[in-house]
């Protein structure tokens, strides 16, 4: 395990657990050791081991349809794909799932399915991992930022305002429900329907999160998840478009399988230009058997995070905030600080794994010169991007583990 950043997030080697899995929801208000205060921390220092930023944990289950799936021998586009997308919709609440390659041909899936045309104009966040702009320019469109929320990291609405203000030639918004939080969904899709625009929803890290009990990924006109390792369920790679619009979802399959069409005979009818953006029948069978154990990961992620906010409380960093009727389901566990790039450094060195999501805001990456004007200012994505530290919150966190992290983070700011 590493903590340095790969392609997006930390890579990792794939350690199966055999834990099994329960499929309720439940939150345990305690620790598995019971509720502990940063007080009665021992000292773990003298016997630390690496706390990796991320662990995959796959079940034997999986393991075991994965062989089924490899027996049946159809792998490509088989039946697997079709049971895992009607499983995610069920999840999700939506009409219709279609399964892709990963996230970002998710995204690029879905804003091809909303008809964008070259030159459309979509507002999406600054502050996200950059695949989310990255989907509107590959699907023909023009990335247009708004700045975030300081507490919650998306997409501020009075900021999407104050866009559509000064514009006229939005066509959509693309809000991120970044590190598990839901982007403030009520707002957003109250300002769409002002506009007459489209929202796709990057959920990529936010499988299972709600706003007033609803699920992220039937909000918008469509909404994407990445099933990447690290994320809060896996496929390996992996991706899935959710939306309660038959057109929408007609639509995107055509697009992912070569622009086929879905109804009719199928086979070599191409109605219009596509990609092959296919989920593997392999993939498709990890993804069933990680979607039986999502409710308890998110748990076990939400009370490691828990632990972390009560033992990490009286010291000078912010911690996540969870708006009242927000369930943040922690893809990350980001604590905030001008004091980041040492606290980083203390943390390495007591090899605890964190991770900087993100380092550079979108706009001022080399790669969007051309989008974003060098005078283009977002100052709270900025600001962020100079501030965030994710701490491992994953589900193979040990009592031991979060003890590690806590005294370690607790050492860097008692010993200044
Ligand atoms: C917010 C966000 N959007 C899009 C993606 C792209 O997903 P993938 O890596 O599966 O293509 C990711 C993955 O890290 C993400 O975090």
């Amino acid at each position: 395990m590493t903590d340095t950043e790969t392609n997006h997030e930390a890579e990792m080697d794939v350690e199966p657990n055999t834990d099994g899995g329960t499929d309720t929801e439940t939150e345990s208000t305690e620790s598995d050791t019971g509720p502990e205060t940063a007080e009665t921390v021992d000292s773990v220092a003298d016997t630390a081991m690496p706390v990796s930023i991320a662990d995959p944990d796959l079940s034997a289950d999986a393991v075991d349809r994965v062989v089924s799936t490899l027996e049946d021998g159809r792998l490509a586009d088989g039946p697997e794909v079709r049971a895992f997308e009607d499983e995610f919709a069920a999840y999700c609440g939506t009409n219709e799932a279609v399964a892709t390659a990963n996230g970002t041909t998710a995204l690029h899936a879905a804003l091809e399915a909303m008809g964008l045309e070259d030159g459309d104009a979509v507002i999406t966040s600054p502050f996200s991992f950059v695949a989310s702009a990255n989907a509107i320019r590959v699907a023909g469109g023009a990335p247009v930022f708004a700045d975030i929320d300081p507490d919650t990291y998306t997409l501020d609405p009075t900021a999407v305002e104050q866009v559509l203000a000064e514009r006229d030639d939005i066509v959509g918004i693309l809000p991120v429900h970044l590190y598990g939080l839901p982007a403030d969904m009520p707002a957003l899709c109250e300002i769409a329907d002002e506009h007459d625009l489209f929202v796709v929803e990057d959920a990529c890290q936010a499988h299972g999160a709600t706003v007033g009990g609803q699920r992220v990924g039937g909000f918008g006109d469509a909404a994407c998840f990445s099933f990447y390792p690290t994320k809060n369920m896996t496929t390996g790679e992996g991706g899935i478009v959710t939306t309660d619009r038959d057109d929408v979802a007609e639509r995107a399959a055509s697009y992912v399988n070569h622009g086929r069409t879905v109804s009719g005979t199928g086979g070599y009818d191409h109605v219009d230009l596509g990609h092959n953006f296919r989920m593997t029948s392999i993939e498709a069978a990890i993804g069933r058997a990680q979607l039986e154990r999502l409710p308890e990961l998110n748990r076990t992620r939400r009370e490691n995070a828990a632990v972390y906010d009560d033992r990490l409380a009286d010291l000078p960093i912010d911690t996540p905030s969870e708006p009242t009727g927000y369930r943040h389901v922690y893809h990350q566990y980001t604590v905030r600080t001008e004091d980041r790039d040492a606290l980083e450094a203390t943390l390495s060195e007591r090899d605890v794994g964190t991770g900087v999501y993100y380092r550079t805001a979108i706009h001022r990456q080399p790669a969007y010169e051309t989008v974003s004007s060098a005078a283009a200012k977002f100052p709270r994505a900025e600001r962020a991007a100079d501030e965030v530290l994710s701490l491992p919150v994953h589900p193979g966190l040990s009592e031991r583990d979060r003890r590690i992290v806590v005294e370690a983070v607790r050492d860097h700011f008692t010993s200044q």
